[in-house]
């Protein structure tokens, strides 16, 4: 397997998201100015995140916390009892959380070290194809509460992100496909290369050995770091990587957060290419599906409640009062974000994509 890939995300700090097989061996290049460095990491990620702690022993001084997987351990009682560690080894200012996960980890140790002193630094290396092309990049940081998901949180930009693609061997393959509903999107907001090295090769769009899907996350990426290193706090542009999510969010919390992100936003995908095409905008249903069939994404979604789901969609954070926003395609990467679409529009979508 070739070189690491890197893609610098612009901005305030600009940073760099190394992208390889052996990715992991650049972390002893973002230690710089710490003494400490805590690995916040998922339970199932003991051996790698103990690993990980030996690679970098020499230089600081390690601590390992384990979190529960998944959203479970992105709670603010668990963002608690990290700031309880990081206090009881003396963690100062230039000392460094260390995020090993999926985007849910990815996501908690960036506001723990958000949160901590006002602010320290973050090396973020994800562990699944969705924390790669979009949790661990960016700077969105924070935890669910009673409220809803990631209600509460900061931008906290990382100091690097490491994706380490041999860390997805032995992700279940459904959680692969998953994560690659992220790499589709940025394929229609803005690189439709993306699309067709898909269409090309399915199979290798999952394969962590395969140089494609190497080259798939540096394209995803790209898509993500061009978008927020102009709009870090999501005041305009950002919103386009939303592409899809108003009724992702929606299925999924319909479904008690039972889907997967991802699959809940290829299904979301569906229903914004069908408003696109409901709204007067390009026709891009068939061969979205096409392309979702393919790598064996889901396309439907049947058995849901209409009455739900609007109210689902009515409380996601793009909403504006009482509008619905949603992110439609003019045409192929030409993304808008749109708040005048109707009722009558939203329900017919939904017929669409339940049947
Ligand atoms: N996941 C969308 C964003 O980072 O803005």
């Amino acid at each position: 397997m070739g070189a690491p890939l890197t893609v610098t995300v612009g901005g305030e700090r600009p940073y760099p998201v190394v992208i390889g097989r052996d990715a992991t061996i650049a972390l002893s290049d973002h230690l710089a100015g710490a003494s400490r460095a805590a690995i916040v990491h998922a339970a199932p990620l003991a051996e790698h995140a103990r690993k990980i702690a030996r690679y970098i022993d020499d230089e600081v001084k390690t601590t390992l916390i384990e979190v529960p997987d998944a959203e479970a351990g992105k709670g603010i009682d668990v963002a608690a009892s990290c700031w309880d560690r990081l206090g009881r080894e003396g963690f100062t200012r230039n000392d460094l959380v260390i995020g090993v996960g999926g985007g849910a980890v990815t996501d908690l140790a960036g506001f723990v070290a958000a949160c901590w002193l006002r602010g320290v630094d973050v090396v973020q290396l994800p562990t699944s194809l969705l924390g790669m092309v979009d949790a661990a990049v960016g700077g969105k940081t924070g935890v669910n509460t009673a409220s809803g998901k990631n209600l509460v949180g900061a931008f906290h930009p990382p100091r690097a992100v490491l994706c380490d693609l041999s860390t997805m061997d032995t992700l279940p393959a459904a959680d692969r496909v998953a994560g690659l509903a992220e790499v589709i999107k940025c394929g229609y907001i803005a690189d439709t290369g993306i699309l067709d090295a898909i269409n090309d090769n399915p199979d290798a769009a999952t394969d962590p050995a395969a140089p494609l899907l190497a080259d798939l996350v540096r394209r995803a990426v790209a898509v993500k770091a061009e978008v927020v290193a102009g709009d870090l706090r999501e005041s305009g542009r950002r919103a386009i990587l939303n592409y899809g999510h108003t009724f992702a969010h929606a299925i999924e919390k319909v479904e008690n957060y039972r889907w997967r992100h991802g699959d809940a936003v290829a299904v979301g995908m569906v229903y914004a290419a069908a408003l696109g095409r409901l709204t007067g905008r390009a026709d891009l249903v068939d061969p979205l599906r096409a392309t979702l069939n393919r790598v064996g994404l889901p396309v439907t979604y049947r058995g849901g409640d209409w009455g739900a789901l609007l109210a689902a969609m009515r409380v996601d954070k793009k909403a504006v009062g009482d509008t619905i926003r949603f992110v439609l395609l003019d045409a192929l990467a030409r993304p808008v974000i749109v708040d005048d679409v109707t009722p009558e529009q939203m329900l017919a979508a939904y017929r669409e994509v339940s049947t």
